[in-house]
């Protein structure tokens, strides 16, 4: 199944994947996300930044 990554570095905290998809991203401490359940069917997330990547 595809996984969902965000690149921390890329990631301003804008919160859209968290309150899109909280089943998938939380915060970090740092106020970044993480895919904390990354295994994903479809994503329809447009991070604004382009942080978050699918892979196969
Ligand atoms: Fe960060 Fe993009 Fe989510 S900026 S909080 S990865 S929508």
């Amino acid at each position: 199944m595809p996984k969902a990554h965000v690149d921390k570095d890329t990631c301003i905290g804008c919160g859209l994947c968290v309150g899109t998809r909280p089943d998938v991203f939380e915060f970090d401490d740092d106020g970044k996300a993480e895919a904390v359940n990354p295994e994903v069917d479809e994503l329809e997330v447009e991070c604004p930044v382009g942080a978050i990547s699918v892979e196969d």
